[in-house]
């Protein structure tokens, strides 16, 4: 991939996929939250011009069914909602520069002039369609409104997407068995004209765009098989009233006085564009130009240039654009969008990174069911923002499904938070502040070893925001806290203040700019604690505003006595927490089993995405009941014959998917003295591009087979349904046999 390595000179623009203003926020949606704001501060530290936006997404029917559900105008109950977001974002220290929503003037003339041109090029055409239709209520039934069978795979689904199932979006029509999610009748199909934008015409650019797409690895595989699978044009019109309207020649408002409207708009075949509003995937991801657009309209052009970040035209080649979102909508993202900004010659993503899902006890969150972990209820327990930010961006890979879980949260929070990186900085910080009142004072700088370990906790943070892993990134600053530890325990400062006080002085003084680099490199995860690391340190002005040089410069010097930055979680909390939530998962699983697929679910779960259970899913942890398992084998092998099994330790070269076949890869395995071509069906269950380096155990001699046209030459053990790669513990050479 081409793009030049972060920082560039280019401004950037960092977004997180819109929340849909029609409930409550949970832990699932922070993953997108979180990590955005992760990944923009540690852009920012790195000296990257960048700019942080989002917005409420308060148009389409997952807006209009739950309004019409409790009664109120779908206006007014966005924009509550949209509120409620506003303020609930900075209390988990996500500090957007602009957080707008999409109904605003802003968003609704740049997506008109934006569909316009789309029209004006060429990329629009109209075509008769069957949309569903509630006889008994006369009305149309978009996309959440309807609820019935995927035609591809089967699973009950919701009228715009297969969210139990094969996780496809679904066009208007598609949908079999339609039902009304309001009404509960069932529904017919009516024939209407819509508009429809020629996506499928994109195709091979489409292919080049994510070859060059950087970011997690799934937002790149999942749009490859899709297109594979022939693209289709795309729908972007809907038979309501809540939305932007279609934008028709020369006027601006909906319903103009049209002949045919006298009738009322269920009536006739022909949909006139001024009946149509646009299909909410198509103004909500022009918010993320729009929120750009309005935060230079607050800082002026000087500060951050939006042309220059979004268009690629004769005048502008574009900047760096990271969208953050979640697994379920990457097909919006790497298909629709890039087509759409391609069309109309704005610059495309540089990377998409799309978190797995949070789940809870295995399964999706549920709001109708109460089966989630709620932003407002982990406030209200009292603990601190920066601690869930930790879990969340640390706890498993970013593309990995993370199941819940405040036992986790406590061990994480203990061990690390706690035990290495507050216990470095308070016994550290103590010590200064008693023997020196700070810094002490004639070092000349930190000792060459101290150097070296926070340029490569620099090194290492620089990568990480490259590999698009914050994972990594909160592992190099624990790594730094951890070298602290040992790195004071072994010079023991306290034996040595009488006997060799320039010594003592010196390790004291590593330490302190080594609290002073942590508070710089953990910024971006834990930013209100790492302010009043900043703040005890005595150091001028804001560490939101320095970039990683500073963790070289010399500390400030004097300080006042240090308080303990983090607090063990007693294990009694999470005995209390874990009852509370398991009484919920309990009964919000109890009604799966009773009432199996209400209509409610499908409609009032809105913001609730797929099911935990799809074959596509990254490692969920099983949690095989022991009955589960196959009894041992009773019969017995002679050693000869366990000797005639030729096992070797193999080395990962590389790793592809195999075309066409669903399950298998390609991969090529060193054994030391060659290397093997083998297949493994492993394509869905692991990252694939992260394989490259891992040890793996190899039965060579296995017979030689072809599958899917490709000779396997041997075979990778695994274990179990997750296939569960076989490793070994130390770091025995590639080629040495497993005796
Ligand atoms: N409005 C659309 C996005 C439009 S972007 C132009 C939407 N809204 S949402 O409210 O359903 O989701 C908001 C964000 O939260 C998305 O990035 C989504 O992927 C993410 N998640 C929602 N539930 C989630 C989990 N349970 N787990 C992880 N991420 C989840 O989609
Ligand atoms: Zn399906």
């Amino acid at each position: 991939m081409s793009h030049e390595d972060f920082p560039t000179d280019d401004p950037a623009v960092v977004t997180c996929g819109l929340p849909y203003a029609n409930g409550d926020l949970h832990v699932g949606h922070l993953r997108t939250y979180v990590g955005g704001d992760v990944y923009a501060r540690a852009l920012e530290r790195l000296g990257q011009q960048t700019a942080f936006v989002s917005g409420s997404d308060m148009h389409g029917t997952p807006v209009a069914v739950n309004a019409e559900r409790e009664g109120v105008s779908p206006e007014d109950f966005a924009l509550e909602w949209h509120e409620r977001y506003a303020e609930t974002f900075p209390k988990f220290n996500v500090d957007f520069d602009n957080y707008g929503h999409t109904h605003d003037a802003t968003n609704t003339e740049l997506t008109r002039e934006l569909v316009r041109e789309l029209d004006e090029r060429g990329h629009v055409y109209e075509k008769e369609i069957m949309v569903a239709y509630d006889p008994v209520d006369d009305q149309y039934l978009p996309d959440r409104y309807v609820e019935g069978t995927c035609p591809y795979c089967g699973a009950h689904a919701r009228g715009d997407e297969c969210d139990e199932g094969c996780q496809r979006h679904l066009e208007p029509g598609e949908i079999e068995d339609p039902v009304s999610t309001i009404s509960g009748n069932p529904a017919e199909y009516r024939e209407r004209t819509h508009k429809f934008f020629a996506v499928s015409e994109f195709a091979d650019y489409l292919s080049e765009f994510l070859d060059r797409l950087e970011g997690t690895s799934n937002a790149r595989n999942q749009p490859r098989e899709w297109i594979e699978q022939g693209l289709q044009d795309w729908c972007i019109t809907r038979d309501m009233d809540w939305g932007i309207d279609y934008p028709s020649d020369g006027d601006g408002a909906n319903g103009a006085d049209d002949a045919d409207e006298a009738t009322g708009s269920n009536a006739g075949a022909d949909a006139d564009a001024d009946d149509l509003v646009l299909y909410v995937w198509v103004d909500a991801p022009i918010e993320y130009i729009s929120s750009t657009k309005q935060y230079v309209d607050r800082v002026g052009a000087d500060a951050f240039d939006w042309e220059a970040a979004w268009l690629n035209d004769a005048d502008h080649d574009g900047g760096q654009i990271v969208h953050v979102i979640g697994r379920d909508i990457i097909q919006h993202h790497t298909i629709f969008w890039p087509a759409m900004l391609h069309a109309t010659d704005h610059v495309e993503p540089r990377a998409v990174m799309a978190s797995g899902f949070v789940t809870l006890g295995g399964k999706g969150f549920s709001t109708s069911r109460d089966r989630a972990v709620w932003a407002d209820e982990y406030l209200e327990e009292g603990f601190h923002p920066d601690l869930l930010r930790y879990y969340l961006a640390t706890n498993g890979g970013f593309q990995q499904d993370v199941d819940f879980s405040w036992e986790r949260f406590r061990e994480r929070v203990n061990a690390e938070l706690v035990g290495t990186v507050g216990n470095f900085l308070y016994r550290s910080l103590l010590f200064a502040h008693r023997n020196y009142d700070g810094a002490p004072a004639d070092v000349e700088g930190a000792s060459e070893e101290v150097a070296a370990a926070i340029d490569e906790a620099v090194a290492d943070v620089t990568a990480a925001v490259n590999d698009y892993s914050i994972r990594d990134l909160g592992d190099a600053v624990t790594a730094l806290a951890g070298f602290g530890n040992e790195y004071i325990q072994r010079n023991e400062p306290w034996a040595l203040v009488d006997d060799d006080p320039d010594a003592a002085a010196q390790v004291i003084y590593d330490c302190v700019q080594l609290a002073k680099a942590i508070a710089v490199l953990f910024e971006p995860i834990a930013p209100e604690k790492c302010e009043r690391i900043w703040a005890q340190l005595g150091e001028d002005g804001s560490v939101h505003d320095v970039t990683v040089e500073a963790a070289t410069e010399p500390p400030a010097g004097a300080f006042d006595e240090p308080d303990e930055l983090f607090e063990k979680i007693p294990e009694e909390r999470v005995e209390e927490l874990n009852e509370k939530l398991e009484s919920r998962v309990a009964e919000a699983t109890d009604e799966d089993a009773d009432d199996g697929g209400d209509a409610d679910e499908t409609g009032a779960d809105a913001d609730d995405a797929s099911a935990a259970e799809t074959a596509a899913d990254a490692a969920v942890e099983g949690e095989d009941a022991a009955s589960d398992l196959e009894p041992l084998v009773e019969e017995r092998i002679g050693f000869e014959e366990f000797e005639d099994l030729d096992l070797r330790v193999g080395r990962i070269v590389s790793a592809e998917g195999i075309e066409g076949a669903d399950k298998l890869a390609r991969l090529e395995v060193d054994l030391g003295v060659e290397t093997r071509q083998i297949v493994a069906g492993i394509k869905q269950l692991h990252d694939l591009e992260s394989l490259p380096g891992t040890r793996v155990i190899v039965l060579a001699n296995l017979e030689r087979a072809e599958l899917f046209g490709v000779e396997s030459n041997g075979m990778v053990l695994a274990a179990g349904e997750e296939a569960d790669l076989l490793t070994t513990h130390g770091d025995a050479e590639p080629g040495t046999q497993v005796k």
